[in-house]
């Protein structure tokens, strides 16, 4: 396994600790909301702290970005930046609902080079490095061969809004970085909604096998004017 990636991996399972014990006593967490529908609580919070102490132990010099405020030396130019969700899926967390993960990546020279996702309920573990395939535990995964979307399993999130106007789902690097390189070393492909590499600070997202992948951003094409003044105005 690579160095990065061994790190991550140690980090992201300490992470799935503090998770696994938080979820024990969920009524006893104090609980704050950051924004509409967006929680934070104090496992989202230490689970963070502990990936930020695993990482830098070893790699002092590079910079971070976080979901819960650790922003260390995280500009464009940043050679080696680590992105992380320290707890992914905090609404379902909270309710009990078993799917959540955390989420590491690196960037190295503007690309995602490795990746962890960590699922501390099942312990499952995903994990990608560049040019060397994704692997769920210790077996190699790849992307189904479906040819049509409409013989897929599909999962979406879309904008929504309440009566207040329209709130921007928006998905931060944290959400997709690990995730993108797991679909890509899986033979997928990832984009943004017009199928172009714009996707991990772009706040929309496309995953599928090649095939189907073509085949929704073709779907999506009529939408999108739509979607991006949709998107504008939720930004307001
Ligand atoms: C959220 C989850 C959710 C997505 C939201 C994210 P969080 O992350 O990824 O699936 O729909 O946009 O904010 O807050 O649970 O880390
Ligand atoms: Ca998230
Ligand atoms: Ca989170």
């Amino acid at each position: 396994m690579h160095p990065m990636l061994s790190t991550a991996v140690k980090a992201a399972r300490r992470a799935g600790s503090i998770i696994n014990r938080g979820a024990r006593d969920l009524d006893r967490l104090t609980i704050t909301t950051k924004g509409p529908k967006d929680f934070v609580s104090e496992v989202d919070r230490a689970a963070e702290a502990a990936i930020v102490e695993t990482l830098l132990a070893t790699y002092p010099d590079h910079a971070i970005l976080a979901e819960e405020g650790t922003a260390k030396d995280a500009n464009a130019d940043a050679e080696y930046l680590w992105i992380i969700d320290p707890l992914d899926g905090t609404t379902n967390f909270l309710h009990g609902f078993p799917q959540y993960c955390v989420s590491i990546a690196v960037r190295h020279k503007g690309q995602v080079t490795q990746g962890v996702v960590y699922d501390p309920v099942r312990n499952d573990l995903f994990t990608a490095t560049r040019g060397r395939g994704a692997f769920l535990n210790d077996h190699r995964m790849r992307v189904s061969r479906r040819q049509h979307l409409k013989d897929g399993l599909i999962g979406t999130g879309f904008p929504y809004r309440d009566g207040s106007g329209f709130w921007e789902i928006g998905l931060n690097p944290w959400d997709v970085a690990a995730g993108s390189l797991l679909i890509t070393e899986a033979g997928g492909l990832v984009g943004d909604l017009e199928g172009e590499n714009q996707y991990l600070f772009g706040g929309e997202v496309i995953a599928a096998n090649p095939r189907v992948f073509a085949q929704i951003v073709n779907l999506l094409a009529p939408y999108r004017a739509a979607l991006a003044s949709r998107t504008a105005s939720a930004k307001k």
